[in-house]
């Protein structure tokens, strides 16, 4: 029987009423499918911080780096410094394991109601590519003279040639096997040096993919669009920042950020790949299990399928849509039910489908 080494990690906040309802869906189909997951817990999180002055032991990489994939719920809580655990855990990871593709797709599933009047379901349906590795995201920067009436602040923003080029290959790469269509984020008229620098490496890339559309929109009249014309999108790549906003905004175009799922992938295979929810630790509503579940659900059917598993993938975003529309659901989409009863739900709805054949991949 195939089987995969998968470390866990719950994190903060919902992170840990959401993973175990992902973990119990995705052990559901590798039942059904005939496969087995192996879990392996790591307890890093703003907890372990506090105990230890770490985020995670130092030699925390090495031990992630034997897994075939990297299963995450969320990190973050008040009391330490949301820099502190983005840059102690997850950045880190997603930066050593070359996981520059952060994929997030925006989909308006059936049963969900968007806030959009005019949104159908099946209407919205794109992939945000985003980089995930360099851009705005950049550990170099200083504070000069502190404390001073000369306080200065710097932060500098990092693009390379072979980061630029491999998001938007990835890009051009999805696009051709989609709809044929890619938008990317730019804001070449304030940003003058890195902007005109990114644009022109997917101007110059284009030429390579004479079928893909390509369009170029400044971020600030993108996220108009995102509102106005949802639909009109295949595959839209941005930046790290950008992308990182501009994937909190097509949740929310599609009903509620809770849903809403993402891929950190190292798309050659070098180093395992990391699959988590959009969403954060949500403080506010953490210890009340009320946090839905399907961002880190749909995460693991992304996972599934990055391992190669496509049935039992496919099986889980079925499942997905048979509670989406029959309930129960979570109060983030108007229902009362715990993370736990739509975790359930799921995972019974997974074994009543009778399309279910094991698979060998
Ligand atoms: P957040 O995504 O945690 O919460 C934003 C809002 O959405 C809150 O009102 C929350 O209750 C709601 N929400 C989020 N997930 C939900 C779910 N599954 N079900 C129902 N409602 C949900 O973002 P926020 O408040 O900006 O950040 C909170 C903490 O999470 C911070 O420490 C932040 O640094 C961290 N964070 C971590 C991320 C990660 O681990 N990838 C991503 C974003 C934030
Ligand atoms: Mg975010």
């Amino acid at each position: 029987m195939k089987s995969y080494s998968i470390a866990s990690i719950p994190g903060d906040g919902i992170g840990k009423e959401v993973l175990p309802e992902g973990i119990r869906v995705l052990d559901k189909a590798a039942t059904l499918f005939g496969f087995a997951l192996n879990w392996v817990e790591f307890p890093w999180s703003c907890e372990y911080y506090s105990r230890t002055g770490k985020m995670m032991p130092d030699d925390g990489l090495d031990q992630l780096r034997c897994h075939d994939a990297i299963f995450l719920g969320a990190v973050g809580f008040p009391g330490v410094p949301d820099h502190v655990s983005l840059w102690g855990l997850l950045l880190p990871i997603r930066r050593a394991f070359h996981q520059y593709v952060n994929l997030r797709p925006i989909r308006l599933m059936p049963g969900m109601t968007s806030p959009l009047a005019h949104a159908v379901p099946g209407g919205i349906d794109f992939l945000i590519v985003r980089e995930n590795t360099e851009g705005e995201y950049s550990d170099q920067g200083e504070i000069l003279h502190q404390g001073t009436d000369q306080e200065a602040v710097i932060q500098q923003s990092v693009f390379t040639r072979k980061g630029t080029d491999r998001i938007f290959r990835y890009g051009f790469e999805t696009a051709a096997k989609r709809k044929r269509k890619l938008a990317y984020a730019t804001k070449s008229n304030g940003i003058f040096v890195a902007m005109p620098y990114w644009d022109s490496r997917a101007i110059g890339m284009s030429s390579e993919y004479p079928d893909v559309e390509v369009e170029q929109y400044h971020i600030d009249i993108l996220s108009a669009h995102f509102v106005r014309r949802p639909e009109s999108f295949d595959v839209v790549v941005a930046s790290n920042l950008m992308g990182d906003i501009l994937s909190d905004l097509g949740a929310a175009c599609t009903g509620t950020i809770g849903v809403a799922p993402s891929a950190n992938l190292n798309p050659e295979g070098e180093f395992p790949s990391m699959f988590e929810p959009v969403h954060g630790s949500a403080p506010d509503i953490f210890g009340r299990s009320i946090a839905n579940p399907i961002g880190q659900i749909w995460s693991g059917a992304m996972m599934l399928e990055h391992l190669g598993q496509t049935s039992a993938a496919d099986a889980i975003m079925q499942a997905i849509e048979t509670v989406l529309i029959d309930g129960p659901r979570t109060p983030d989409m108007g229902g009362t039910a715990s993370t736990s009863e739509v975790g359930a739900a799921i995972a019974d709805a997974m074994g009543m489908s009778s399309k279910i054949a094991p698979s060998s991949a």
